[in-house]
């Protein structure tokens, strides 16, 4: 494309003409925080256009035993989590009046239907169907995440390369059969003990694992500073996605890709040797 005489430019590399025709206003007359408020959400969507792509390179790297590039990857999706967490902020600068002046005019338009967000969910290994059901209308999008549902999430990667490094570890079965997942659990924590026990023997895994609490745990602190804001905003409200709001969210803050993981700490047990 850049030749000398038709050298790209910035503008059209980023298309910021693109980007900048993709804030419209649903106010009449156009509130001034109603900007705020549609580009803080497209902003969060392009991070998750990210973290996407960088899970996506992360799941083939762990299955190729690449833990070097998937700790790169993992890392960086962790930095971008941090900023996920702080640029919430940004709407503390809202007044709850102000909010509520056009708030009425998104309905039912809600956070609940980011797609980007669940399909980070699956893919990290929150595997839900229940909340596909949102979906119904948008086929090419409930499409896309029973796709994901289907393919073999970071969780699915982690056990397999654990197996193959001689731990006796099974991939997850679905969470929806609660009594399956419990018996893989209650086999797999003893040997993610090993692991967290022996942790200079078994570095470059131990590194990994930390890798994927690191990402669980982003996800539950974004949870709650959403829930903080959420409730300074609108207090208990109803969402305009239908759900009680509050209440609702409140729910969720248990949510984890990797609950053994978590477990892990409250059976550890220090042994002089
Ligand atoms: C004024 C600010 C905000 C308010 C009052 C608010 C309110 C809510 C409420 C009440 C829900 C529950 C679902 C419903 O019934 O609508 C929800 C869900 C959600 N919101 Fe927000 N939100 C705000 C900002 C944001 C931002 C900036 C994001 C960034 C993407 C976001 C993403 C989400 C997501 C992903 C969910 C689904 C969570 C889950 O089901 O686990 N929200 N929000």
């Amino acid at each position: 494309m850049s030749s000398m005489d038709q050298k790209l430019s910035y503008n059209e590399y980023l298309k910021v003409s693109d980007l900048l025709r993709a804030q419209q206003l649903q106010s009449t007359p156009t509130h001034h925080d109603e900007m705020l408020f549609i580009i803080i959400h497209q902003t969060y969507e392009l991070w998750f256009r990210l973290i996407i792509h960088e899970l996506d390179a992360a799941i083939a790297a762990v299955f190729d035993g690449n833990i070097f590039y998937a700790e790169q990857l993992l890392a960086r999706v962790t930095e971008i989590q941090h900023t996920l967490v702080n640029q919430i902020h940004i709407l503390e600068t809202m007044q709850p009046i102000n909010f509520l002046a056009f708030r009425d005019k998104l309905r039912p338009a809600s956070g609940f239907q980011s797609w980007q967000f669940r399909e980070i969910e699956i893919m990290t290994g929150v595997k839900e169907p229940k909340v596909l059901t949102v979906f119904n209308e948008e086929v090419e999008i409930k499409k896309r995440l029973e796709e994901r549902l289907a393919a073999p999430s970071l969780g699915d990667a982690f056990y397999t390369l654990l197996a193959k490094s001689g731990f006796k570890v099974e991939v997850a079965p679905s969470r929806d059969d609660r009594e399956e997942w419990s018996k893989w659990k209650d086999k797999v924590v003893p040997e993610l003990l090993k692991l967290y026990t022996e942790t200079a023997k078994y570095a470059d895994l131990y590194r990994l694992a930390e890798r994927l609490i690191d990402i669980d745990e982003y996800a539950a602190l974004w949870r709650y500073h959403h829930l903080r804001i959420v409730e300074r905003i609108i207090g208990v409200k109803q969402g305009t996605g239908g759900s009680e709001g509050l209440g609702y969210l409140q729910t969720t803050l248990s949510r984890k890709a990797f609950p053994e993981l978590w477990e892990v700490r409250t059976r550890l047990e220090f042994r002089q040797s």
